[in-house]
């Protein structure tokens, strides 16, 4: 049963995973001679990742999916708890990329092995994260929930987000709000090739 809740999980989950890709590549590059567009795109990367968890993605999770899927499939409650901690920790972790990443930038190159490591370590827990949701969170969903769960998810998401706007965007990052799609076209411009767009 295709739902809005589901379809943005997913949307979100796609978008997200992309802009960690380009993050990874951008850090596999360096900073070649742009350092201060580096910096720029490097830093804006970061906030988007903070952005769209924080304010869109895990709030939807953690507040209107979890709770329905542990209480009909108590059997992936530990999963889910542990998701839900990484929820929490969620925060922390990106602001403390964003000081490493100002520290490369201020303190000089140093500093810049610290940031490269924990952008590494902060990908594979994403995607880790991200999997276990797809591979065993929304599979348990589909299995347990009934029409009236995903119903009564839909209402609730639609009641603070812009549904329509979304629904009509499609997948991906076009089914972003606009301020995020803003963003995202800015990062697209300033980041150079294969990443963005930047300097071409
Ligand atoms: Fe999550
Ligand atoms: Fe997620």
């Amino acid at each position: 049963m295709s739902t809005l809740t589901k379809q943005v999980i997913r949307d979100e989950h796609a978008s997200l995973a992309a802009m960690l890709q380009s993050l990874a590549m951008m850090v596999r590059m360096g900073p070649g001679d742009e350092r201060a567009a580096y910096f720029e795109v490097v830093r804006a990367m970061l906030f988007y990742i903070d952005e769209i968890p924080e304010k869109q993605h895990h709030p939807i999770e953690s507040s209107l999916l979890f709770p329905r899927v542990v209480a009909r499939a108590p059997e992936v409650g530990d999963v889910v708890a542990r998701l839900d901690r990484e929820h929490a920790r969620g925060e922390e972790t990106v602001r403390r990329l964003q000081h490493e990443l100002l520290a490369w930038e201020l303190l000089g190159d140093e500093r810049r092995a610290v940031f490269e490591a924990s952008v590494g370590i902060y990908l594979r827990f994403y995607e880790d994260h991200m999997r276990l949701e797809e591979e065993i969170v929304l599979p348990a969903a589909e299995r347990s929930l009934r029409e009236a769960d995903w119903a009564e998810m839909d209402q609730a998401f639609a009641a603070n987000h812009d549904p329509l706007g979304r629904l009509l965007a499609g997948a991906g990052v076009s089914g972003l709000d606009p301020l995020y799609q803003q963003l995202f076209s800015r990062i697209v411009r300033l980041a150079p090739p294969p990443v963005g767009l930047g300097g071409t």
